[in-house]
């Protein structure tokens, strides 16, 4: 059996991924942080602390909660949901942003600063700022603020600057470049807050570290619930991060199948897709080694997603390792799949998914009806759906009021 949760080696390796590819003007603020962050996994005053805000601010534990409508329709498996849309900010994001913040106060630094995608991890940094006492400056592409308007505005009230990235796809991969291009000249008042589980070491592993918490959970919950571990897991994969949280607990559990849903966008073969471990190649993205989508001269590709947080053409370094010893299996579903279950599980549970969270819940609906109802899906519900109702509707007018999935 292997032991996955040794990983990552001393020098951030996951295997042959990982590791950190930094100027070295970066490796001592980097290094800064990893003895601040092997630190504080032994130091009770901060797990006191940390624990209290996910509790009390963030209204941890999040329930998991058993889909009676949809598991009696699909006819197999029974479906629970891990309902990380109800933590506070409404997304898993919180999780790692108030360990990060905590960890930036900790080390004296005066501000915070991150990319974000769909926004989450913005409002999510911006709240856990504000909390702690810190400024907040967040990097987001052109299109993701114009796809995303109400989670700017949410930066801005908790008193974060928002700064506008212009340039190439003017999404994701270009908010990390240029944030970290001032990093760089910034990094001595400055924590750097990455919004998943990529990037340069520690980064990788903090992130997963502070997210284990909701597989922690599910162990607990699985116990009272069904009185047995989960057959499978299934969530959603940009960056990685709220996939590893879920599965990191399990990962030496050989029987409970993990399940990773990587973006098809408009189809694996149109070119327009983030799916990363299906079709990428392994390559170096933003201090990491891991797979990464390439043009034929190596560089990341443009990438689509409906979901502004699965849109990057890279992955975690471990979720890389993982696909190469096939731990986790990775999958895909496409905009199309993804709008239709954001819709029918609106109708059918009374809940709004994120469009990140309804590729998960896409592909488990097409697996439950093959099992038997004996067994037990756990989806990660990464967020909530109400960021997404303005652009789902008017990209998709059609499907979003539809009631079904076929
Ligand atoms: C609700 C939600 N789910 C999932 C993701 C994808 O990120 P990750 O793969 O790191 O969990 C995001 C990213 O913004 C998100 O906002």
């Amino acid at each position: 059996m292997s032991n996955y949760k040794s990983l990552p080696d001393k020098n951030g390796f996951y295997g042959a991924y990982g590791g950190r590819l930094v100027p070295p003007v970066l490796e001592k603020a980097l290094k800064e942080v990893e003895v601040a962050f092997n630190e504080i996994k032994k130091d009770a005053s901060f797990q006191q602390e940390y624990k209290r805000l996910l509790q009390d601010f963030a209204g941890r534990p999040s329930p998991l909660y058993l889909a009676k409508n949809i598991s009696a329709d699909l006819g197999g498996a029974q479906i629970y949901f891990k309902r990380e849309d109800l933590n506070h900010t409404g997304a898993h994001k919180i999780n790692h942003c108030l360990g990060e913040a905590l960890l930036a106060k900790r080390l004296g630094k005066k501000k915070m600063m991150a990319e974000t995608g769909a926004g989450q991890h913005g409002v999510a940094l911006a709240t856990a700022a504000a909390v702690v006492g810190l400024e907040c400056e967040i990097y987001m592409g052109s299109i993701d603020m114009a796809k995303q308007s109400d989670n700017v505005v949410k930066m801005k009230l908790l008193g974060a600057k928002v700064v506008a990235v212009n340039e190439g796809g003017s999404s994701l991969k270009e908010a990390v470049d240029s944030a970290f291009g001032v990093y760089m000249k910034e990094y001595e008042d400055t924590f750097f807050a990455i919004g998943s589980v990529v990037g340069p070491h520690p980064y990788p592993a903090m992130v997963a570290y502070f997210q284990s918490i909701i597989g922690q959970e599910v162990l607990e919950q699985s116990k009272e619930k069904f009185e047995r571990l989960p057959d499978y897991l299934i969530a959603c994969v940009g960056g990685g991060s709220n996939a590893l949280g879920l599965f990191h607990d399990f990962l030496d559990e050989d029987e409970v199948k993990l399940i990773g849903v990587e973006p098809s966008g408009k189809g694996l073969d149109s070119g327009q897709h983030a799916a990363t471990l299906t079709l990428g190649k392994p390559g170096a993205i933003h201090g990491m080694q891991t797979y990464v989508l390439q043009n034929a001269d190596g560089s990341p590709s443009t990438v689509h997603s409906i979901a502004s947080g699965l849109d990057y053409p890279g992955i975690g370094p471990f979720h890389a390792y993982l696909k190469d010893e096939k731990r986790v299996e990775y999958v895909s579903a496409s905009d199309k799949e993804a709008i239709k279950a954001f819709s029918y599980t609106s109708k059918r549970e009374g809940i709004i998914p994120a469009l990140e969270s309804s590729h998960a819940l896409a592909y488990a609906y097409h697996l439950a009806p093959t099992l038997s109802p004996e067994e037990v899906i756990v989806i990660n519900l990464s967020g909530r759906g109400d960021k997404d109702i303005d652009y789902a509707l008017q990209e998709f007018p059609e499907i979003a009021f539809e009631s079904g999935l076929k």
